[in-house]
């Protein structure tokens, strides 16, 4: 059964407090080395800025999210953008590349993304992708878990994420059909330009949401206050410990 996030995507506030994530997107897009005349899906496109670049090195870019909104901003920008869950992609043997970034982990279960990625590319195809890995967001999973569990909940089940290790995923790619032909953890800490708050804004309504309305201010402020010796910095800056999976494998035959 699909795991839905209850989360609600803003482009607008998507775009004030997190447009640091297409624009940390540079390794992954080298990674995948887009080509005049390939077709590319971009699998969890949020509001298209990569596509874009994607478009702009001559693919023709099909993209694909849950959250209307999102599709809505990407579609602004002349993208063939389209609202589909990735646990039910209908694509059959047309692409040569499916990309994702920063989407995989919102995405379950895995093996049904998975089949459907490997349905979509052409035999010889490749799947390109980062998102988030083991450990990441620790510090910020920790402290989530103390807040609501002081209020009788368990993170653990409301978390819509899955993080998994280079090894976990190299299995699951494997178990799809796929050969994997690079896989590695790569920690990397993330400024967050508009705070911890705005990110947890953005990103945490599956945790702040199971609360009563009128605990989720305070439980909010809970976080940030375990949080700030541990992520601020002495410049004041909010530093995520966010922990990429990157990978690049092989649709086999
Ligand atoms: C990530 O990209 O790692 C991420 C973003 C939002 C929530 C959790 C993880």
């Amino acid at each position: 059964m699909d795991q839905i996030s209850r989360q609600h995507w803003s482009a607008q506030r998507y775009a004030q407090a997190a447009h640091f994530v297409p624009a940390l997107g540079a390794p992954v897009l080298e990674l995948l080395a887009p080509e005049p005349g390939e077709h590319i899906l971009d699998l969890g496109c949020g509001d298209g800025v990569l596509t874009e670049k994607i478009a702009a090195a001559g693919a023709s870019v099909v993209a694909v999210d849950t959250a209307p909104d999102m599709v809505a901003a990407a579609r602004a920008r002349c993208l063939d953008a389209r609202v589909v869950a990735g646990q039910h992609l209908t694509f059959d043997g047309e692409f040569d590349a499916v990309f994702s970034n920063a989407a995989l982990h919102w995405m379950r279960p895995p093996e049904a993304v998975l089949a459907g990625v490997y349905r979509a590319l052409k035999p010889g195809g490749r799947f390109v992708g980062e998102m988030g890995g083991h450990n990441n967001t620790a510090a910020i999973m920790v402290a989530l878990s103390a807040v609501v569990g002081r209020r009788g909940l368990d993170a653990r089940r409301l978390s819509p994420w899955w993080f998994p290790s280079a090894a976990a995923y190299r299995a699951k790619l494997e178990a799809a059909g796929f050969a994997v032909d690079d896989i590695r953890i790569v920690p990397r800490p993330t400024p967050l330009p508009a705070g911890l708050e705005a990110w947890l804004d953005t990103f945490t309504e599956d945790f702040f949401g199971a609360l009563p309305p009128s605990e989720r201010m305070p439980a909010r402020t809970e976080v940030a206050d375990l949080l700030c010796p541990i992520l601020m910095d002495e410049t004041g800056t909010w530093i995520a410990d966010y922990v990429r999976l990157r990978f690049r494998a092989t649709r086999a035959c």
